[in-house]
Parts: C-alpha cells; sequence; structure tokens
C-alpha cells in the first residue's frame, strides 16, 4: 500500500511519519519510509539547483520539473513490486502542486505509481514558516499560499483525507492515525 504525505514546506509531514512509522512497527506491521526528493544524484542535483536564485524562472522550473519526474522513475519498481506498507514524504501530487503547466506535470509522471491514499497536512503559510529555514526558493509565503489552493483543489482527483496540521503535533498525529485506520485494516483489524 503507497500511502502519501503533501503540504506545502513546514506542514510537517518528516515529522509526522517518523511518528506513524514507529507506531505501524509497533503494531506488527512491515513498513518502509520515503522521500521525495531522494537521496539519488539526481535528487541532490534538484535540491542544488533549489538554492540558486533562478530557481524561479520558467526554464529552470521546467528543468526541475524534468528532474523531480526522473527522480521519481527510480522509486517506480520499489512501488510496483511491495507488499509493504510505504510512507512517501511528497509524489507526483507535489509536481502539480508546485509546478507550472498541469497538463504537461501529468504528461511527464504518467509512469508514476498512483498513490492508494494520500494525507493533505494543511497548515496555514503564517505556521509553515515558522518552521522552515527559509533557504530554499519555494520556502517563501506568497509561493507557498498559491500551492497551498492548489493543493486543496487537486487533491479532490484521489483518495484523500485532508488533516488539520495548524494543530500541535500530538493532535494531528491522533487525526492522521484515525484517518489512516480504516485504511490499513486489510493489515490489521485492531491498530492500538
Ligand atoms: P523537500 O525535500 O520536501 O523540502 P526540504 O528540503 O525543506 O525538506 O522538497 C524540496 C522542495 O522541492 C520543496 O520546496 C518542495 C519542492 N518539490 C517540488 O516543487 N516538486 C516536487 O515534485 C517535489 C517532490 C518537491
Amino acid at each position: 500500500m503507497y500511502i502519501v504525505f503533501e503540504g506545502i514546506d513546514g506542514a510537517g509531514k518528516s515529522t509526522q511519519i517518523k511518528i506513524l512509522e514507529k507506531w505501524l512497527k509497533n503494531n506488527g506491521l512491515d513498513v518502509e519510509t520515503l522521500i521525495e526528493p531522494t537521496d539519488s544524484d539526481i535528487g541532490k542535483l534538484i535540491h542544488k539547483l533549489l538554492k540558486n536564485n533562478n530557481a524561479e524562472s520558467d526554464k529552470m522550473q521546467k528543468i526541475l520539473a524534468l528532474l523531480f519526474a526522473a527522480d521519481r522513475m527510480l522509486l517506480t519498481d520499489k512501488l510496483e513490486n511491495n507488499n509493504k506498507i510505504i510512507l512517501s514524504d511528497r509524489s507526483y501530487i507535489s509536481s502539480l502542486a508546485y509546478q507550472k503547466n498541469y497538463n504537461w506535470i501529468k504528461q511527464i509522471n504518467k509512469h508514476v505509481k498512483k498513490p492508494d491514499l494520500v494525507l493533505l497536512l494543511d497548515v496555514s503559510t503564517t505556521n509553515s514558516t515558522k518552521r522552515t529555514s527559509g533557504e530554499d526558493k519555494f520556502e517563501n509565503p506568497k509561493f507557498l499560499e498559491n500551492v497551498k489552493s492548489n493543493y486543496l483543489k487537486i487533491i479532490k482527483e484521489f483518495n484523500h483525507e485532508i488533516i488539520n496540521a495548524n494543530n500541535e503535533i500530538n493532535k494531528v498525529t491522533s487525526d492522521i492515525k484515525k484517518a489512516l485506520a480504516p485504511h490499513i485494516k486489510q493489515y490489521k483489524n485492531n491498530i492500538k
């Protein structure tokens, strides 16, 4: 099962994934976590380019979109042949929300596996920017405001749950657990 966590920078995805990985493992489930961009050479190049001043230019946006898709292709084997519960920090839905030209983004990601469930951690940009370094080009409130509204539109195409990520960590965790429990019934009925 491919479960994806989405949300703007600073939404708390990585924190929650760590907690949930532990929870599922404690319940005896086979779990694996993924992060996009990955730590591959392509992923490293992406992180380098995101720190450049021209990251928001149209040309660089297209180059980044292609690199995000290429980096993601490295994960396809793992996603196709796996009986584990995979918790992923981002997916091609990030590309749909962050990059321009929706239809083209869909096209270049057409070989990527669709998530079984998407958990959208929805947070205000006021709260999210308190949690980020502002180092990456995409980490500015105005840009992220747009990404946040893109997410809320795009997410309707997927099997999804929206989680209010403005709350404190423990409350967000318990909301995610409640949202997740029915979906992982096939693995375990009485999850604690
Ligand atoms: P991420 O590694 O989640 O950020 P951080 O370095 O703060 O942990 O992702 C890096 C940036 O890349 C983030 O601003 C979101 C952006 N991104 C896209 O624009 N498109 C994509 O397809 C993905 C996966 C990430």
